[in-house]
């Protein structure tokens, strides 16, 4: 579905991406974990339009991203959930989620997003009317997610979900990964809880310093020596 070919990106002169190469088929949950700075968001970024490579190739469905602006990759069904949630705080829950809409495709299904959405959170429809700002992190962290899927993803990328979330939120937010998921959407997730992600993963990669430096499905990168002793503290 999605394939990354040689992708290197800089920054102005700092090259922070080297020679990325990256799969995701069709149906699977990939992640990609790493460190902070190892190059997890510029990756997504990349694969979103809201930077441009420097070499190397995207394909999404056969299509080169390349010439491709942002919305229009968003017009595809490659939909992502940015760091930090940025949702739109003066704006109530429901005017967030209608704003996933925006694009041409999408908005003949809103009405019927909606109710997707609330029924996959409940605590949603309980607050349609309060607003964005106000929503505790773990809710915020819902309404981005739920606000990703009323654009009608095929491609959702996760940029990580879990951060700042405590344990209750993070079980919850994992779930709903695999929910979404078994609703027919692929998911690319970026994350620092190594374990869980590694766990709902399908396969996975691990980014240090902009390389590729392992690759696995997500139960061979948990037993893995270096995995382990990096991040999962054993
Ligand atoms: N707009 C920018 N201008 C210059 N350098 C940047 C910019 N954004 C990111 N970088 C640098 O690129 C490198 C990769 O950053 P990136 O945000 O992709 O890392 P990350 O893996 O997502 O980290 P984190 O887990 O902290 O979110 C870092 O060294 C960062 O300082
Ligand atoms: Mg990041």
């Amino acid at each position: 579905m999605l394939t990354i070919d040689k992708l290197n990106f800089s920054y102005g002169d700092m090259q922070v991406l080297w020679n990325i190469d990256l799969q995701v088929n069709e149906g699977e949950i990939v992640t990609v974990v790493g460190a902070n700075g190892a190059g997890k968001s510029t990756t997504l970024k990349n694969i979103s339009r809201l930077v441009k490579q420097t070499s190397g190739s995207i394909t999404f469905q056969g299509e080169e991203l390349k010439g491709l602006e942002s919305h229009q990759v968003v017009e595809r069904g490659l939909v992502q959930v940015p760091e930090g949630r940025k949702i739109f705080p003066e704006m109530t829950v429901l005017e967030n989620l209608r704003m996933g809409s925006f694009i041409k495709s999408a908005r003949p299904d809103r009405e019927t997003n909606v109710e997707r959405v609330f029924s996959m959170f409940p605590r949603l429809k309980e607050r349609e009317k309060q607003l964005g700002g106000t929503m505790s992190g773990g809710e915020q962290q819902m309404l981005a997610i739920g606000r990703g899927l009323m654009a009608n993803p095929k491609l959702l990328l996760l940029d990580e979900p879990s951060l700042g979330l405590s344990p209750l939120f993070v079980k919850i937010i994992f779930e709903i990964i695999q929910e979404i998921n078994k609703q027919g959407v692929t998911i690319l997730l970026v994350e620092q809880n190594v374990f869980q992600s590694l766990k709902i993963a399908n396969r996975a990669y691990v980014l240090e310093t902009g390389r590729v430096v392992l690759s696995g499905s997500g139960s061979e990168l948990l037993s893995n020596d270096h995995v382990k002793k990096a991040f999962l503290g054993m």
